[in-house]
């Protein structure tokens, strides 16, 4: 029987629409003779959809009507298995849709890459690809990777976290920052990406419209000191804790100064046709025309890189993603400070756009077996898990009573 791959998009998220470019190539690179696949959109109102017409990327400019044609569903566990069931059940009749061996969730950022989706699987218990829980979490939050790829030696650019409610007190705010970093700096909310919220400040009154800006998004922000001599290179890496390889390098091009939601997006800048750059690319495209999902975003593959940096770049990728604790395939991005010839880790998306598989394949790894090594590691991740001691046979609760002053002699001694 083939195993059957739910791929998971979508969601209530700033990236919504990328992820659905995303997934549907992936959907279209999937090797049918092994893998019934099964295409699960998940609307930005946090409802499950399956049928024919999700996996066509032409339906999705009219989505009420694509809704309308398609079967909402849902997650059951039933003993040793996961169903879809149609939702709302039918009175008569059989609701099952199809059962589920493993979860490809292919989504961009917050409320679904950041291990909240994670979460969703692992309470089910099916196995799913990529990254747990915790390194999801990690990958979406700067500060938090910062930290822990500090904690390992790896080098990333000093920064400070506010909340909005240090806003409130935007001078001291401000004072802060200048104390601490020369101008120019770089506000970015702490948790978004495809460079939302970001900009530089080159002073104090473009401080003060980079922070207003920042908090509209989010209710914490991250500030560092800006590269001015800036060349950005991103590389990819497969595996997990015990194995892991880089891919080739790319380097961007776009990035005159920021590289912003309109050049990874949207061809030809501002009002051009929506493509898909930074995050989607490749000519395996879903769809065609505007939707190619080739890159507006002008890369270099490989990146014009010297021997010896090249092999930086990919030990430092793969020790950034050990370090984090990933699994599957995860894009880590890095900055080099031309001025003095230093490499720091920007950030790591640990469900790159397109599955970064235009970077394996020059290395001779197609997409679908890259495909196929990230299913492998879930399997092999869940397998793993398995054999984790789960219940811890006591007698605990044997006669334990309930109830304040009346009083069981039992306390939770956590
Ligand atoms: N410290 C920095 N100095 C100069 N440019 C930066 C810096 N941090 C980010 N950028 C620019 O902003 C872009 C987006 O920032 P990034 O941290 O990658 O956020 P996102 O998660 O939104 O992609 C980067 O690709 C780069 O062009
Ligand atoms: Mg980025």
């Amino acid at each position: 029987m083939k195993l059957r791959i739910a791929v998971v998009f979508g969601g209530r998220s700033t990236e919504h629409e990328i992820s659905v470019i995303s997934a549907l190539q992936a959907v279209q690179s999937m090797d049918t003779e092994k893998y019934e696949v099964i295409p699960v959109y998940l609307t930005k109102t946090s409802e499950f959809y399956v049928g024919k017409g999700i996996a066509d990327i032409e339906n999705y400019s009219h989505i009420p009507e694509l809704l309308k044609n398609a079967t909402r569903v849902i997650w059951v566990r039933e003993g040793s298995r996961v169903n879809l069931y149609r939702f709302p059940m039918k009175k008569f009749g059989d609701s099952l849709v199809s059962g589920v061996d493993v979860v490809l969730p292919i989504v961009h950022g917050t409320n679904v890459e950041d291990g909240t989706l994670q979460g969703f699987f692992g309470t089910l218990n099916i196995p799913y690809a990529g990254c747990d829980v915790c390194s999801s979490a990690l990958g979406m939050n700067k500060y938090a990777m910062k930290a822990v790829l500090e904690q390992n030696g790896i080098p990333v650019l000093p920064c400070s976290v506010y909340t909005w409610k240090e806003y409130e007190e935007s001078d001291a705010l401000m004072k802060d920052i200048e104390d601490r970093y020369a101008y120019p700096v770089i506000v970015k909310p702490l948790n978004l990406g495809s460079s939302i919220g970001i900009s530089k400040a080159k002073d104090r009154a473009s401080l003060a419209d980079a922070l207003e800006l920042a908090f509209e998004f989010t209710k914490t922000i991250l500030v560092e000191p800006a590269i001015t001599e800036l060349r950005e290179i991103n590389c990819a890496v497969l595996g997990d804790y015990e194995k892991a390889e880089a891919s080739e390098c790319e380097e961007p091009l776009n990035a005159e100064d920021i590289l912003t939601f309109e050049d990874k997006y949207m061809s030809g800048g501002k009002g051009g046709a929506k493509t898909a750059g930074a995050k989607t690319a490749g000519a395996k495209a879903a769809g065609g025309g505007s939707k190619s999902g080739m890159a507006s975003l002008q890369r270099r593959l490989p990146a014009d890189l010297t021997p010896a940096r090249r092999d930086e770049v990919r030990k430092m990728a793969v020790d950034t993603f050990k370090a984090l604790g990933c699994s599957g395939v995860a894009r880590i991005d890095f900055m080099i400070d031309k001025s003095e010839d230093r490499l720091y880790v920007n950030e790591i998306n640990t469900i790159p756009g397109s599955m970064s598989f235009y970077l394996w394949e020059p290395l001779g790894i197609s997409y679908p077996q890259l495909l196929d090594r990230v299913i492998e590691l879930a399997l092999k991740k869940q397998r793993e898990e398995e054999k984790m001691v789960f219940t811890f046979d006591s007698n605990v609760l044997a006669g334990v009573k309930l109830g304040g002053s009346k009083g069981g002699s039992k306390t939770a001694g956590k």
